[in-house]
């Protein structure tokens, strides 16, 4: 497995479990509304997209039969991906503002973009 794979799997259960106490405090009123959208991204960007990633990375390349040629670029993205939903989650909650959200949301959206390049090159390079 390579260390992208490895990452992102590890990352998305950590958001996970984030995810869900964010979830069960928001549900108890003990966070306020404005982590709503932060709770349901941690479940989608953290754990359902960064699971995706990680099996993607490891299952495509052999369903295609092919060697994945660029492991640092994905571990970059699988970086990039953490940061940009780290950002966005906190930018939320926290009411930081349109500016400090956008910028991590334009994060997000780069590493999104970069999975879809890297996983078109492995299926049709
Ligand atoms: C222990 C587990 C979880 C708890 C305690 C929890 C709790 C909550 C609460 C309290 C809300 C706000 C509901 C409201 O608008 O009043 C919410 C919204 C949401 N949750 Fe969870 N949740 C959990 C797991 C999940 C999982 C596993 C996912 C997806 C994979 C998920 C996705 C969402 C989404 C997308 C929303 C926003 C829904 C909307 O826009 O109306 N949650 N959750
Ligand atoms: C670059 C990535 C993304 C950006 C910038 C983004 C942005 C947003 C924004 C601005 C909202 C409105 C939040 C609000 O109510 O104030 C939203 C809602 C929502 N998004 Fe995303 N999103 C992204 C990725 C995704 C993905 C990958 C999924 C699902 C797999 C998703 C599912 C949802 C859902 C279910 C809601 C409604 C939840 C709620 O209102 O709390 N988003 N998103």
């Amino acid at each position: 497995m390579i260390p992208a794979s490895r990452l992102a799997l590890t990352t998305a259960l950590l958001w996970f479990l984030a995810a869900s106490l964010v979830g069960l405090l928001l549900g108890l009123g003990l966070l306020p509304y404005t982590w709503r959208p932060a709770h349901a991204h941690m479940q989608l960007l953290g754990f359902v997209s960064l699971m995706i990633y990680g099996v993607a990375y490891h299952a495509l390349p052999r369903f295609r039969g092919v060697v994945f040629r660029r492991p640092g670029l994905a571990l970059f993205q699988v970086l990039l991906a953490n940061l940009g939903l780290l950002g966005m989650v906190l930018a939320w909650g926290l009411g930081l503002g349109i500016h400090v959200w956008g910028f991590f949301a334009f994060l997000s959206l780069v590493a999104g973009s970069l999975f879809v390049l890297l996983m078109l090159e492995v299926l049709w390079g």
